[in-house]
């Protein structure tokens, strides 16, 4: 049986969550206060929690952030109930790791929607097992750049939603950008548990089960670790442990796209060493450029063969007189791709949680992210049609063939 834990200060307000659920066979425990809450959630193991927000000592955001850092409570649905219905209020829920909230007073009906709403979303995304390990090769990708505001984190995003709508293949986003990720914000997804869970564990002792506890599911399917939004919680990884859950997430996943921060931080150079692609990220403006060939320089001194390098040119800016030549002539490298300015999309997507790719498929930056993702894939997934090909395969492949005809040749591997 569903076993369901509310916690609230109000008894009035735990006889209507009963009352609300009553409909359906679940078993209900309660909690009077945020330290019993816990304190129950330990002993009755529940499948969700409803939290009150406004309780006195310990609040809702407060209970929730503790659970999170328990592993038996990485996943759990939790339900906020709360007065405030402004920005700030639904931030600091999702910021504590929060799946949803529902503002007091609310009609029994809705109460009861949600919870099996939630429960259903938390049966489709159940964490991965060690069982669904994959067989074949995987590819880790890294998006960089010195310079921050060139689109790291917005390639990164819509390349890794592109990789898991062209393949169907478990895929996995990091994000790595410790103190200002920004991830799970474009993912509209709540911030349940990030790397700094992971801080305390050395490179001998972490194992697939301390790494599941931070992975997270995207409604899409796609999976993702996010990085902590406060940077007093951005506890560094160690290198080693950094390096041990990368060689892990290997076995699990078919792609790997990591969001990397401005620098080459230990955390950084980890990930690096280990991709086998890196998407060097330059906007046309002269400071971006000057970061990039810093960025090349040092890839260079670190023994990276060129080829393991993508040079990608975002036009963050609309006008920058800056031609794509004399960007390429400047760093010594082609480019492979070009992403056109398009800031009223990109902002959109940020601010609704929907990614270019999945709010606008029909646009043709997506084509061309689309594309891209399919230009980065694996050589064996490539070569032949899949058998059951996603509507992302045959949209690609439509565009291929329309290229071919008219003799453009975007991406060099086709
Ligand atoms: N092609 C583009 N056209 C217009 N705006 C863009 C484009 N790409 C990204 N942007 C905008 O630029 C801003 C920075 O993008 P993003 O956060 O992806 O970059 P970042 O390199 O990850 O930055 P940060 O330094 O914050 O990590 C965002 O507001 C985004 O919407
Ligand atoms: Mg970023």
């Amino acid at each position: 049986m569903t076993k369901i834990l509310a916690i609230d200060d109000e008894k009035i307000y735990l006889n209507l969550i009963i009352h609300a659920l009553s409909e359906q066979d679940y078993q209900i425990e309660t909690a009077s206060s945020g330290s019993e809450g816990i304190q129950k959630a330990r002993d009755f193991t529940p499948d969700l929690i409803i939290t009150d927000v406004m309780m006195p000592k310990m609040s809702g955001y407060e209970v929730t952030r503790l659970l999170r850092k328990e592993e038996a409570f990485a996943h759990t649905p939790i339900l906020m109930l709360t007065a405030q219905v402004d920005m700030k209020a639904k931030l600091e829920a999702f910021e504590s790791g929060a799946d949803d909230y529902l503002t007091k007073p609310f009609a029994p009906e809705e109460l009861a929607a949600r919870i099996i709403a939630l429960l259903r979303r938390a049966e489709r995304t159940k964490p991965i097992r060690s069982e669904s390990a994959i067989e074949e090769k995987s590819r880790l990708i890294a998006v960089h750049s010195l310079r921050g505001g060139t689109g790291c984190s917005s390639l990164a995003v819509n390349l890794s939603l592109g990789m898991y709508s062209l393949w169907q293949k478990p895929t996995i986003l990091l994000d790595l950008a410790m103190t200002a990720g920004q991830v799970a914000l474009m993912l509209n997804a709540p911030l349940k548990r990030t790397w700094a869970d992971l801080a305390r564990f050395g490179a001998e002792d972490i194992d697939l089960e301390a790494i599941n506890s931070v992975i997270n599911q995207h409604e899409s399917g796609l999976s993702f670790i996010p990085a902590p939004t406060l940077p007093s919680e951005a506890t560094p990884l160690e290198k080693e442990t950094l390096n041990t859950a990368l060689k892990m997430l290997r076995h699990e996943f078919s792609y790997i796209i990591a969001d990397l921060p401005h620098d080459f931080n230990p955390m950084t150079l980890s990930t690096l060493d280990e991709a086998d692609l890196i998407l060097l990220l330059v906007a046309p403006e002269m400071a971006s450029i000057r970061a990039a060939a810093a960025a090349v320089d040092t890839y260079t001194k670190l023994g990276y063969p060129p080829e393991k390098i993508n040079l990608v040119l975002n036009a963050v800016v609309p006008r920058s007189g800056l031609s794509k030549e004399k960007i390429e002539s400047a760093l010594a490298l082609s480019i492979t791709v070009t992403i056109p300015y398009i800031a009223d999309k990109f902002v959109h997507a940020i601010n609704y949680g929907q990614p270019l790719v999945s709010r606008y498929p029909e646009d043709m930056v997506t084509g061309l992210l689309e594309d891209f993702a399919f230009h980065l894939s694996q050589n064996e997934h490539k070569k032949s049609k899949p058998s059951a090909p996603s509507q992302t395969w045959q949209r690609v492949y439509r565009r291929h063939k329309a290229r071919k005809k008219r003799q453009i040749n975007h991406f060099p591997s086709w």
